[in-house]
């Protein structure tokens, strides 16, 4: 027996509640959307959505409730002067620290209103599609009741545990991969620039070392979880020479070298704690 696809209303009409929204909207959910700024509503509207005029008419709408606003701020700002009534549920697809996520379970239960933190890992594009990767955590029942509406934003949907932070905790571990990657990238492509090579030159280089990540991360995480740092592929004693150079090429170049000088120091103190030797998975357990 097939169910019919329960009502959703999405509040936050950004690139990624647009995208949420189109999304529930192409699986065949009546839809409502809420946006601050209204006129953002208006191509949803087109495809057959409905917009409500303001977010506690939003929340009347559905009693499946996703926010997908800049942050948890925002989320206070709309939400707090709402009354949900009864039989609501309210997924937060917005980004927020795990101290954020707990904070607002507890004023959810303060409303007794069942709550389910979610956090967005892919871009856009994905949602809908195979590639979409969310992750859920919050009481399991409310999760599981709600896994098939939520199915319609596409990909895999992993659900974490009870405690709500547990999403955003994730969250920031794989953003804090993300950033710095992000940051090597631009700081790459700086240097090469700095020393008269076009970006579309190093471009297929820098594909290369990125290639050797997926490795590095299975190995890395294996390391650190037994505690085991072996340097037989490379040291610490070498890495820190090795981008010592680089804060000099950079600094030589009038780059901004902040973040490798912090790199450098973090090698340099793992050396002076007597762990030259070891691989750098070593890094990981110092830091923490
Ligand atoms: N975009 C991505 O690729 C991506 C990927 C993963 C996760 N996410 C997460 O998804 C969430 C939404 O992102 P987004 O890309 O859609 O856009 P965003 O720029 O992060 O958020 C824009 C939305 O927040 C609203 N907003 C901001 N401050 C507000 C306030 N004080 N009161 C009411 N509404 C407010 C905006 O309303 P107005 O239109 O009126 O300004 C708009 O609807 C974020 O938490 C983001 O981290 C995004």
């Amino acid at each position: 027996m097939s169910e019919r696809p329960v009502p959703v209303s999405v509040l936050g009409l950004g690139p990624m509640g647009r995208a949420v929204a189109g999304a529930f909207l192409d699986a065949g959910h009546p839809t409502t959307v809420w946006n601050r700024t209204a006129a953002r509503q208006e191509p949803l509207v087109a495809r057959g959505a409905a917009g409500a005029a303001t977010a506690a008419d939003a929340v009347a709408a559905s009693p499946l409730v996703v926010a997908c606003l800049l942050d948890d701020e925002a989320v206070h700002a709309v939400l707090d002067p709402v009354d949900f009534g009864r039989e609501r549920t309210l997924v937060s697809l917005t980004s927020s620290s795990p101290a954020q996520a707990r904070e607002r379970a507890a004023w959810a239960r303060g409303r007794d209103l069942a709550y389910v933190a979610g956090t967005i890992m892919t871009p856009t594009p994905s949602i809908g599609g195979p590639s979409a990767l969310v992750l859920y955590s919050g009481p399991e029942r409310t999760y599981r009741a709600h896994a098939p509406a939520l199915a319609s934003l596409g990909g895999t949907a992993t659900y974490l545990g009870e405690d709500p932070g547990r999403a955003a905790a994730y969250d920031m571990a794989l953003l804090d991969v993300f950033w710095h990657t992000v940051m090597g990238l631009v700081h790459g492509l700086a240097l090469a620039r700095a020393e008269g090579i076009a970006g579309g030159a190093l471009a297929p280089y820098a594909e290369t070392m990125f290639g050797l990540f997926p490795e590095m991360a299975r190995r890395f995480a294996r390391q650190l979880d037994e505690g085991v740092h072996p340097g037989e592929r490379s040291t610490i004693t070498s890495a820190a020479t090795g981008v010592g150079h680089l804060v000099a090429t950079a600094e030589a170049d009038g780059l901004d070298a902040g973040t490798l000088t912090a790199a450098h120091a973090l090698l340099r103190r793992a050396e002076e704690a007597g762990y030259g030797a070891d691989g750098l998975s070593r890094l990981a357990a110092m830091l923490g």
